[in-house]
């Protein structure tokens, strides 16, 4: 049997994507291998969200291309956003690599398999209606590969039409499109059928789903419906769809985790009205108030971003008071980074790498602090927790997330992944909680 090992770079989306293609590659006969080295195929799932993520996929790709020679006949893929953006340049920058096929259009691994491995079995194309109709690489699950998994992510829309100043995604990725209600309906049957108990939505633009009538408050609704699925989680909503009547199905029932990523990515109207995110510091303050009224417990989370080009430090410091009010319980935060072909990209930067780096600094330590004292307020409460996983260092001891968002770590006997309980937490390391039972 040809065997492949896969590299994954970048989102939850991605994950996903390298799910579909281990699923297509499965049905083709290959085996999923643990060593490169010991791989016919190799296949790296790429991200270009910052020239960071691009820099480390490029030097993974170069060591892989320079281990081939070890291997006759070993074949060199790369997939995703970053194949995308580059196009055909990929191949001339990187010698070695066998097959590029981007974001848009990975059906055509497919079609690579014949080409590179014709023992492999008749082609059977996965996306009949060809383009970037997203409903053949959905299609593909359950992930034959995977081991038995008690969490699943399902992308119910892919691409982006709200085109932020600094973003590469909507030109990677491309237009919105909703995947139809009954794909969705049927792979999440599908995974609940194999074990799954939560499933987590995914879109780059969740909450702006809609197909054939049905909106995202819509489909979750129907969602909450499925027996066997548990918890259902969905990232990313944009701050401009996040309705009250969405976050009103969420308060609705108990299987909705009580976890909104809701990305700000500035406190400065000036810096947001710039970046094109449609809202104001002030209106953003307001969401997350009737986010709070209606959901008391939730876990908010957000995506900040420092340095997008004129931000001057008044306008950082507007970032800091908004971060400091809002108290999110984590954020992912990042140091803007050019992206060519965006409209960021033509503007005038006028700070400084070092003065970049400080503010992200800055950031990073008031986030670390809030997120600390949101875990150690957590101690002494009862939390409900799907457990995921064995923890490798510590016996008896299972990862978990509780059912807002926060990382739990329970030491007790005969637990097995995918059972939810209640429990107490005991301790907090700032990051994790530690209960027992
Ligand atoms: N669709 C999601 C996020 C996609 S990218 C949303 O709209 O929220 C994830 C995060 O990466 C963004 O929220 C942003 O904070 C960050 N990001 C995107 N482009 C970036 C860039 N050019 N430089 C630095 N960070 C960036
Ligand atoms: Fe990028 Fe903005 Fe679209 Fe998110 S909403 S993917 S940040 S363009
Ligand atoms: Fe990266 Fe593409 Fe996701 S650019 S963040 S892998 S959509």
């Amino acid at each position: 049997m040809p065997s492949v090992y896969f590299q994954t770079f970048g989102c939850q989306m991605n994950a996903a994507d390298s799910d579909a293609v281990r699923a297509l590659l499965s049905g083709r006969g290959f085996e999923l291998c643990g060593s490169p080295a010991d791989s016919d195929l190799i296949v790296v799932n790429t991200c270009s969200v910052r020239e960071a993520a691009e820099r480390r996929a490029k030097s993974r790709i170069a060591e892989f291309a320079g281990g081939k020679k070890a291997r006759a006949g070993q074949r060199l893929w790369v997939i995703g956003c970053m194949a995308e953006r580059l196009g055909d340049k990929l191949k001339e920058e990187i010698p070695g690599v066998d097959l590029g096929a981007g974001a848009k259009q990975m059906e055509r691994s497919g079609e690579a398999v014949e080409a590179h491995f014709p023992k492999g079995g008749a082609y059977v194309g996965i996306n009949a209606n060809g383009g970037c109709d997203v409903s053949g690489v959905e299609r593909l699950s359950p992930p034959l590969f995977s081991k038995a998994a008690v969490t699943g992510f399902v992308p119910v829309m892919r691409g982006c039409d709200n085109y932020c100043a600094y973003c590469v995604v909507p030109y990677v990725r491309g237009n919105e499109r909703s995947v139809p209600y009954e794909a969705i309906e049927s792979t999440v049957k599908e995974k609940v059928g194999s074990g799954v108990k939560e499933i987590t939505f995914l879109g780059q633009n969740v909450n702006s789903y809609n197909h054939g009538g049905i909106d995202f408050p819509e489909l979750l609704s129907r969602m909450a419906g499925i027996s066997g699925l548990e918890r259902i989680r969905f990232t990313t909503s944009h701050p401009k769809d996040c309705t009250e009547r969405l976050v009103g199905v969420v308060a609705s029932s108990q299987k909705f985790a009580s976890h909104i990523h809701l990305p700000v990515q500035a406190g400065s109207d000036r810096i947001l009205a710039l970046m094109n995110r449609k809202y104001t510091a002030e209106s953003y303050r307001s969401l997350l108030d009737m986010i709070r009224t209606r959901l008391p417990r939730a876990d908010i989370t957000s995506d900040i971003m420092v340095g997008f080009p004129t931000e001057s430090d008044a306008e950082f410091r507007e970032t800091l008071e908004l971060v400091r009010c809002a108290r999110f319980t984590t954020a992912f935060m990042f140091a803007y980074s050019p992206r060519a072909g965006t409209a960021a990209a033509s503007m005038e930067e006028g700070i400084s790498k070092a003065e970049k780096m400080a503010r992200l600094s800055e950031l990073i330590a008031l986030q670390t602090g809030i997120t600390r004292e949101i875990y150690d307020k957590t101690v002494g409460e009862e939390l409900e927790v799907l457990v995921t996983e064995r923890q490798q260092k510590r016996d008896l001891a299972w990862m978990g997330q509780d059912a807002g968002c926060k990382r739990v770590l329970i030491s007790c006997e005969g637990l097995a992944a995918g059972t939810i309980l209640k429990v107490k937490a005991v301790r907090s390391s700032g990051m994790t909680l530690i209960a027992e039972c």
